[in-house]
C-alpha cells in the first residue's frame, strides 16, 4: 500500500510536528498529488505507549491507515532505544499501521538531549541497530524507512549513516539535505543526496528547500532522484505539488479549490474533531497563513492576524478578499 520503488516516482508530504496534523494531512491528501503522507513524529522515550495511544496520535490508523480521501499514511517514530522502537512499531501495526518511518533528523535540543532524532547521526552503528530491530519485529509486508539529515556537523557523514540504514534493512531512506547544525538555514545541499542515491541499491527520497518548480528541477538534476518529499512549500504554495506531479508524469487531477478562502474554510471543516477547542483551528490557520506569506505576497494577511474567534477570522478574510479581489494560491 505504501511503497517507494524504482521506476515509480513518489511525492511525499513531509512530517512536520505541529503543522501537518491529521486535518492538514486530510486536506493535502484530498487535493491530490501526494503519493502518501508521513505522520508527525511519535517520540518513544520511557514506556512503550499502548496501542490505543498510538492510534490516537495517528487517527488515520483506524481507517486502514488512510486519510478520509484514501491516501496512505506512514507513521513516524523517534527515539534511541531499538527494543522500545521495535515494540512500538509492532503495536502500531496491530492497530492498522501499514508502514513505519524512523526519525534520525530532528534537531530540537530537548529531543537530542534525550537520545533522539539527529543525535543518532553521531552513532552510525546505532542507526543500523535501530532499523534492523524494527525491521526484524515486523512482517516483511510492512516497509520500514529512515529519515536522515546529512550528518550532525559534517555533510560527508551521510554516506556511513545511509549505508547503516540500508544494512539495517531500510526499504528506502529520505535525506533532508542539511546537517543538524545547519538547522533550517538555506541552502539545502542536494549533491550529497545524489551521491548516496548513485551508490545505494535502495530508493532515496530527496528533501529540502524545494519551493518552486524550478527548485524541483534543479534538485532532480542534482540528485538524479525520482522520489521527493515536500514540507513547508506544500503549505506555502498548495499548487506546487500538482506542478511537480505533472512534471514527474504522475496523474494529478486539477484540485477543485484554488483560492485561499476555500482552502481555509475546508481546513476548518476538517478540524471538526477539535470542535471543542476552536482556538486550535484558529491558531493552525494563522500559522498556515504565516508560513505562506513568508514566501509569497498575500496582501490581506495582516488584516486577519489579530482575530480572536473563528467567526471573526472568516469575516475578516471575506472582507479582505472582497477588497483585494479573489485570493488565488500561487
Ligand atoms: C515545523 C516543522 C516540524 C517538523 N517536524 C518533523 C517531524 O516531526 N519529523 C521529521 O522527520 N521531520 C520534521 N521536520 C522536517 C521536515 O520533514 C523536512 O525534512 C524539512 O522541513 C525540510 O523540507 P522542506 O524544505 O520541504 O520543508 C519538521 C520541519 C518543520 C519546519
Amino acid at each position: 500500500m505504501i511503497q517507494v520503488s524504482r521506476g515509480t516516482p513518489a511525492l511525499i508530504l513531509a512530517p512536520m510536528e505541529g503543522v501537518t496534523d491529521a486535518p492538514m494531512r486530510a486536506l493535502m491528501a484530498e487535493r491530490g498529488g501526494f503519493s502518501f503522507c508521513v505522520s508527525e513524529f511519535f517520540r518513544i522515550s520511557q514506556d512503550v505507549p499502548y496501542a490505543r495511544t498510538i492510534a490516537q496520535h495517528v487517527p488515520e490508523l483506524a481507517n486502514r491507515s488512510r486519510t478520509p480521501s484514501g491516501v496512505p499514511i506512514q507513521i513516524q517514530f523517534l527515539g534511541g532505544d531499538a527494543f522500545k522502537l521495535a515494540e512500538a512499531a509492532v503495536r502500531a501495526v496491530s492497530v492498522g499501521a501499514c508502514a513505519i518511518d524512523l526519525n534520525f533528523g530532528c534537531p530540537a535540543p530537548t529531543v537530542n538531549r534525550n537520545d533522539g532524532g539527529a543525535t543518532l547521526l553521531k552513532y552510525p552503528h546505532r542507526i543500523r541497530e535501530i532499523v534492523s530491530a524494527v525491521r526484524a519485529a515486523l512482517p516483511a509486508t510492512i516497509p520500514v524507512s529512515a529519515k536522515l539529515r546529512l550528518g550532525w556537523e559534517a555533510v560527508d557523514d551521510i554516506h556511513q549513516n545511509a549505508d547503516m540504514a540500508a544494512e539495517g534493512g531500510a526499504s528506502w531512506i529520505t535525506i533532508h539535505g542539511r546537517t543538524k547544525t545547519q538547522g533550517y538555514t538555506p541552502p539545502a545541499y542536494w549533491d550529497p543526496i545524489g551521491e548516496v542515491r548513485g551508490r545505494l541499491a535502495i530508493p532515496v527520497v530527496a528533501n529540502g528547500e524545494i519551493w518552486t518548480l524550478d527548485d524541483f528541477r534543479r534538485c532532480r538534476d542534482a540528485t538524479g532522484s525520482e522520489h521527493f518529499m515536500l514540507g513547508r512549500s506544500a503549505l506555502a504554495n498548495p499548487a506546487l505539488v500538482h506542478q511537480i506531479a505533472r512534471e514527474l508524469g504522475m496523474i494529478s487531477p486539477a484540485p477543485a479549490s484554488t483560492d485561499w478562502y476555500t482552502l481555509l474554510e475546508r481546513f476548518a471543516v476538517l478540524c471538526e474533531p477539535y470542535a471543542d477547542n476552536p482556538q486550535y483551528t484558529l491558531c493552525r490557520m494563522k500559522q498556515w497563513l504565516r508560513m505562506a506569506s513568508n514566501r509569497h505576497e498575500i496582501s490581506w494577511v495582516s488584516s486577519v492576524r489579530t482575530q480572536q474567534t473563528l467567526e471573526e477570522f472568516f469575516t475578516a478574510v471575506r472582507a479582505a478578499i472582497s477588497v483585494s479581489g479573489p485570493a488565488p494560491i500561487q
